[in-house]
C-alpha cells in the first residue's frame, strides 16, 4: 500500500491519549467494539493497542478512508478490516447491518455529530440501542453546546465555521442529543469534560 493512502488527523493524534485514558477506566478487559466514523484510523490503531483484550471494528461512510485505516492498523491483530457503514443509509431492518443485535460491549463515535447532518444522531442512537449488549456503552466524543454553560469562544468560532462550510453541520446541543437518545432507550450515564472544550459522553441502555 502506498504511504499516500495514509491520512493524518492532528486532532486525533492529540485526543487519542485522553480518550484512551477514559476508555481504560470505563471498559472491562474484554469485549467487542463497533467504531462509527473511524476517519483516518488513528483512533482504531491506538485503542486497539491500548485494549488488547478487545476486538475493534472500524467503519465509516466514506470508503476513501479505508486504505488509511488499514495502514494505521496493520500491526493490530485485534482491529478488523473496516467496512462501509453510512448512518444516513441504515436499512429499515437493522438485521441487515453486519453487526448482530446485542453483540457489542462498546459503540464508539468521535467527532462526527457536528460534521454530519443532524439525522446522523437519531441513526447513531437507533443503531447503538440495537447492537449494544444490555450492559454495553455508547461513548461519544466531541464538542457540544451544554445548556447553562458558556460556550467557549473556540467552540463558537468552530460552530460558525462548520455552518459556513455546510448549513447542515454545526455543534449539537446536548439536551437535543439526550432527547434523541431517550427515544431509543439510551440514557446519559456520565459526561466528562475533556481537553480543548470537548466532552466524552457515556450512554447506557435504560
Ligand atoms: C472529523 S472526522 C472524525 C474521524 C475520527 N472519528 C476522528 O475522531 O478522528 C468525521 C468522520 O465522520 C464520517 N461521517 C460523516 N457522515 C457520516 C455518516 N453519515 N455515517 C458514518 N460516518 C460519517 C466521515 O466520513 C469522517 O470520517
Amino acid at each position: 500500500m502506498s504511504s499516500s493512502a495514509m491520512r493524518y488527523s492532528p486532532a486525533a493524534e492529540r485526543n487519542r491519549g485522553p480518550i484512551g485514558e477514559a476508555l481504560l477506566g470505563l471498559l472491562p478487559a474484554h469485549g467487542h467494539a463497533l467504531e462509527i466514523a473511524s476517519g483516518s484510523g488513528q483512533h482504531a490503531a491506538w485503542f486497539g493497542a491500548l485494549l488488547p483484550g478487545w476486538h475493534w471494528q472500524p467503519t465509516d461512510a466514506d470508503d476513501g478512508n479505508f486504505a488509511s485505516v488499514r495502514h494505521w492498523c496493520a500491526a493490530q491483530p485485534n482491529v478488523a478490516p473496516p467496512f462501509e457503514l453510512d448512518l444516513l443509509a441504515l436499512p429499515a431492518d437493522l438485521a441487515e447491518v453486519p453487526v448482530a443485535p446485542d453483540s457489542q460491549a462498546l459503540v464508539f463515535c468521535a467527532n462526527m455529530l457536528h460534521i454530519s447532518p443532524w439525522p446522523t444522531c437519531d441513526a447513531l442512537m437507533r443503531l447503538a440501542a440495537t447492537v449494544l449488549q444490555p450492559e454495553g456503552q455508547l461513548i461519544v466524543y466531541g464538542p457540544f453546546i451544554i445548556e447553562g454553560e458558556p460556550l467557549a469562544p473556540s467552540n463558537a468560532a468552530f460552530d460558525e465555521d462548520l455552518r459556513q462550510r455546510d448549513p447542515a453541520w454545526g455543534l449539537r446541543r446536548l439536551a437535543a442529543v439526550q432527547q434523541t437518545a431517550a427515544k431509543h432507550g439510551l440514557l446519559l450515564a456520565e459526561r466528562r469534560a475533556m481537553p480543548a472544550n470537548n466532552q466524552l459522553l457515556v450512554w447506557r441502555r435504560a
